[in-house]
């Protein structure tokens, strides 16, 4: 059964952990952003964690922070999935579980001049930027919009509507 939350998944520098931010500011929502989530339960950033344990590595601590969320049975979170998240069919499932999947998509340009000075994500380090996204926007996108329960297209909408178009789904499965 669903827990009443709200789950953003999508790119990095779709925006998630921005407008997560927002909806705890503005509607009162616990935010919890799996990579900071990650990154204080084993006490080094995400760049150290790959470069010495390997992606596949990380993506086991991503499921297994999923779990521990899912456990806690709590309401009103707002929670920021880290980028490559929703890839393993295992954390699609406990996403769902979670509460309303909402992936926030967004253009090619707009996630490149975000990222331009970024030195945080390592899977975006040492190559064109633009290629990059588009190579592994390609392996991801078809699975981005699989997971969700809804999508909104964020280049052009400001926080206020993309909400909005939150609470309607919301409303429209009651
Ligand atoms: C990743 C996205 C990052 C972070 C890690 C890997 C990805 O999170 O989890 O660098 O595979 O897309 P954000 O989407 O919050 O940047």
């Amino acid at each position: 059964m669903k827990k009443g939350n709200i789950i953003l998944i999508g790119f990095m520098g779709s925006g998630k952990t921005t407008f997560g931010r927002w909806l705890e500011k503005h509607h009162g929502m616990r935010l919890v952003d799996t990579d900071e989530y990650i990154v204080k339960k084993e006490q080094r950033t995400i760049n150290v964690i790959f470069a010495t344990e390997g992606e596949e590595y990380f993506r086991g601590l991503e499921t297994e922070a999923l779990r521990e969320l899912a456990d806690r049975n709590e309401k009103n979170m707002v929670i920021s999935a880290g980028g490559g998240l929703p890839l393993r069919d295992i954390n699609g499932i406990i996403l769902h579980e979670l509460g309303t999947v909402v992936y926030l998509r967004a253009k090619t340009e707009t996630l490149e001049k975000r990222l331009a000075h970024d030195k945080t994500r390592p899977l975006l380090a040492g190559s064109n930027l633009h290629d990059r996204i588009e190579e592994l926007m390609r392996q991801r996108s078809g699975i981005y919009e699989q997971r969700a329960d809804l999508i909104i297209d964020t280049d052009d909408l400001t926080f206020e509507k993309m909400y909005e178009r939150i609470k309607e789904y919301e409303n429209s499965c009651n």
